[in-house]
């Protein structure tokens, strides 16, 4: 067990993860750089994100993505931005995007990493000014350096993960992440264009009195699901549900609580997608002393088939979704 390194808050983020490779002694600096790339997609979106309304990347980009969802602009904007910055960093054979439906070949072909990731979260909230967030989930390939990256390097189990992380364009905007050594917030300076470490060794509540759901989608919960939701309420916990997973995660990360998005009668597998919403959330929460499943399974533990696949989610603080999972087991 590494011992934590206790790094000053104000730290930069740069300097950070020169450090913190202290940890990895096998590490080449790859995996650090590769970071670095994520954080510089991250502000060059972030200032998108901040002009959107004055310039004209508001509003629908008029097609549809694998998801058969409406594309917005700045979903396909944030795609761009961070294909971009991962194939210049050179760390990255291949990419997987919840905005393209195949395999995304950056023509790294010597580099070591996949990446899984969701380029804007909660495009929902994109024209009205409510906070929207980028996930990411980093793997070593498993295939041979030297040709491209496969279907097997992307569908490897979220244990498998080497970091995973996630920005969220908020009244601040912050970058959180971890390496498996703990997870570690850093904000956003505009004036420095520079992310300094604010939160360190997050670690999150055992319990909460918070929980996120969609209830408008009540009329098809599973009986279990609805008496969870019904157990909550008489316990008089508060509702909070924003409609950007990034947004509600991180909130509930801080302050304690559980975000759920279920199998319904009208989603059998949920919304979120395993590869790069669930498992990058799910390697994130559980360092933080949390916990993540689909209501039965460990989320890190799914097999993933399919590149876009979807889970259900219930993650949080490890007590909410331990009484979620009792709830749901009960009604078989
Ligand atoms: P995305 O914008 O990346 O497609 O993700 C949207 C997700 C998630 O961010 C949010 O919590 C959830 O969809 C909201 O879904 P509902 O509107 O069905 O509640
Ligand atoms: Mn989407
Ligand atoms: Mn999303
Ligand atoms: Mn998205």
């Amino acid at each position: 067990d590494h011992t934590k390194l206790a790094l000053p808050v104000g730290t930069t983020l740069d300097r950070f993860i020169m450090r913190k490779q202290e940890d990895f002694p096998y590490a080449t600096g790859e995996l650090s750089q590769l970071l670095r790339d994520i954080a510089l997609a991250a502000k060059i979106v972030n200032r998108e994100i901040n002009r959107s309304g004055l310039i004209d990347i508001a509003g629908a980009y008029g097609s549809q993505n694998v998801q058969g969802e409406d594309q917005q602009k700045l979903d396909v904007i944030a795609n761009i931005r961070f294909i971009r910055a991962l194939r210049n960093g050179g760390e990255v054979c291949t990419i997987i995007s919840e905005e393209d439906e195949e395999m995304i070949q950056t023509g790294n072909n010597q580099g070591k990493y996949v990446v899984a990731i969701d380029p804007l979260d909660g495009s929902s909230n994109i024209d009205v000014n409510v906070s929207i967030g980028t996930i990411f989930s980093i793997y070593r390939r498993v295939s041979p350096t030297g040709a491209e990256g496969t279907e097997q390097d992307c569908l490897q189990t979220g244990t498998h993960q080497v970091a995973a992380g996630y920005v969220i364009y908020g009244s601040s905007t912050m970058l959180v992440y971890t390496t498996g050594n703990g997870v570690n917030g850093f904000t956003y300076e505009h004036s420095l264009g520079e992310f300094f470490l604010s939160h360190p060794n997050i670690s999150t509540p055992k319990t909460g009195a918070i929980y996120s759901i969609n209830e408008g989608s009540s009329e098809y919960f599973s009986e279990g699901m609805a008496a969870y939701v019904a157990y909550c309420k008489q316990q008089s916990f508060s509702a909070r549900y924003i409609g950007s997973l990034v947004a509600d995660f991180h909130r509930n990360l801080l302050k304690g609580g559980i975000y759920m998005y279920p199998a319904t009668r009208k989603a059998p597998n949920g919304k979120l997608r395993l590869m790069y919403e669930c498992n990058a959330l799910a390697f994130i929460v559980e360092q933080a002393g949390g916990k993540s499943s689909n209501g039965r399974t460990r989320t890190l533990e799914i097999e993933p088939k399919s590149l876009h696949e979807r889970s259900p989610l219930f993650i949080g603080s490890s007590e909410l979704v331990e009484k979620a999972e009792e709830f749901l087991a009960a009604e078989h």
